[in-house]
């Protein structure tokens, strides 16, 4: 069965987890295919709470096989950890399968993340300070450590050796600290981590493909979004991976056409936590209204996220860039106490109007929101669950968003729990 991609189309925390979640019921392989412990996906289940940042959300669907792929990079601390917790939770963890392509997060990885972002003071991106960017750059330099090298002492020895020199150099040289313990480092990889890890390490991309000759349902799980992406992110204020549709088959090893669904995921106004342009965004009463009936802030971090309008600039431009088939729109409940909600349709730039996504970053920060006024439904759709029960407003925003955006809203999310949402279709 061709495989469907579930990715955010804004800056993150669109309510993936959730819709992934969903869907995985359905599904037998759900596999996180970029990113690391910068995201944070939620799951409500009746009482319970998951926040997951590594293990893919298939793990709470006890027929699923939960993959983690190649475009992934992990920290096996935190991963352990996490494996740890779900199963004390009395989660099945045996059937994790990890790409033994996927790259480590070293100890060096972290300390040059939150050292850079100190180097830049007031430019800083705002990063999650969990190593990311630095690890990615090391994979792209050829001198990542990959988690297969962990079931090669000799190997991962050499490999760190020459690694942890330049970057030790760095830290002294550069950063005036004090450089890391190579034996510390081997002690935790070598004698902690690979055991545990070792027996979850494979070949997913070999697992992956013979699964869909078998005719088995493979859902892609995407961390961060498109507007965090590296290539078609706001760069520089983006993520170090492409959470777009492309890295979908680069992280996991699926080709294009195993691909026939990308669910694009947008929340019903607008998030960004750390620097960055945003054309939408609001402050005062009502940004700090959707701060707190939408509990906005980081799953990860715990920082406060910036809030704004609906952006269909932002969100065509998505739609385009993924192949987007149909989008989940989450949290409209969180609308429902505004009496007007407003969507940008187009930009103004230096007195021109514009449909288009500025190309030019300068242009792009220079960009001020043409808004349409919809007429707010002011009723509390948590409880709705059909389409026929949404309010007459919220209809009418719905249809001018597919409108706009040329591609159906299959699901609308009412609230944070599994059975909170409605299908339109
Ligand atoms: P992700 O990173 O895209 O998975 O999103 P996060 O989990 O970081 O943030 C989304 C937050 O919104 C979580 O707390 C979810 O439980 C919650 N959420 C998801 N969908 C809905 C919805 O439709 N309504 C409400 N009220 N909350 C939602
Ligand atoms: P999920 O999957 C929201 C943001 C950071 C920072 C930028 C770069 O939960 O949607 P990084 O640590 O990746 O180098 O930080 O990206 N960021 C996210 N924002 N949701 C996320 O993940 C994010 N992951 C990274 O705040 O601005
Ligand atoms: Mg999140």
């Amino acid at each position: 069965m061709p495989a469907t991609v579930v990715l955010g189309t804004q800056w993150g925390d669109e309510g993936k987890g959730k819709f992934t979640d969903l869907l995985a019921s359905e599904v037998d392989f759900v596999v996180r295919y970029q990113g690391g412990h910068n995201a944070g996906h939620t799951i409500v289940i009746g009482d319970d709470r998951f926040a997951l940042q590594l293990v893919p959300t298939g793990i709470l669907n006890a027929h699923v096989v939960p993959v983690i792929g190649n475009g992934v990079v992990i920290d096996p601390k935190v991963l352990l950890d996490e494996v740890e917790v779900l199963s004390s939770r009395g989660i099945d963890t045996s059937r994790l399968v990890i790409s033994g392509s996927a790259h480590l997060i070293m100890p060096y990885h972290q300390e040059l993340d939150r050292l850079t972002e100190r180097y830049l003071g007031k430019n800083k991106l705002g990063t999650t300070k969990r190593g990311i960017g630095p690890a990615y750059a090391d994979k792209a330099s050829r001198i990542g450590i990959r988690v297969q090298d962990l079931l090669d002492e000799k190997i991962f020895s050499q490999k760190l050796e020459v690694v942890l020199k330049e970057k030790n150099q760095i830290l002294a040289k550069v950063y005036n600290r004090l450089p890391l313990d190579e034996d510390k480092i081997l002690a935790d990889y070598l004698d902690v981590y690979a055991p545990k890890l070792s027996p979850m390490i494979s070949d997913t991309v070999g697992i992956l493909h013979r699964a869909y000759k078998q005719g088995k349902e493979i859902l892609l799980e995407g961390a961060q979004a498109t507007f965090l992406d590296l290539d078609h992110g706001t760069y520089p204020f983006v993520t170090s991976s492409n959470p777009t549709a492309g890295g979908a088959c680069t992280g996991s090893g699926l080709g294009p056409r195993q691909i026939d669904r990308v669910i694009g995921v947008a929340k019903a106004y607008l998030t960004r936590v750390g620097a960055g342009p945003f054309p939408t965004e609001l402050e005062g009463e009502t940004a700090d209204l959707l701060v707190e009936r939408g509990f906005e802030f980081g799953t990860n971090t715990g920082r406060k996220r910036r809030t704004g309008w609906f952006d269909l600039v932002l969100l065509r431009q998505a739609v385009a860039l993924n192949s987007v088939s149909e989008i989940a729109l989450t949290k409209l409940d969180i609308l429902d106490v505004f009496p007007e909600v407003l969507v940008a349709t187009q930009y103004e730039v230096d007195g021109e109007r514009t449909s288009d996504l500025p190309y030019h970053q300068s242009t792009f920060h220079k960009a001020r929101p043409i808004y349409k006024r919809f007429e707010g439904w002011m009723e509390d759709l948590t409880k709705v669950t059909k389409k026929e029960e949404l309010p007459y407003n919220a209809r009418l925003y719905l249809s001018f968003l597919e409108e706009q955006l040329e591609v159906p809203i299959s699901m609308v999310g009412t609230g944070p729990e599994r059975d909170q949402f409605v299908s339109l279709r």
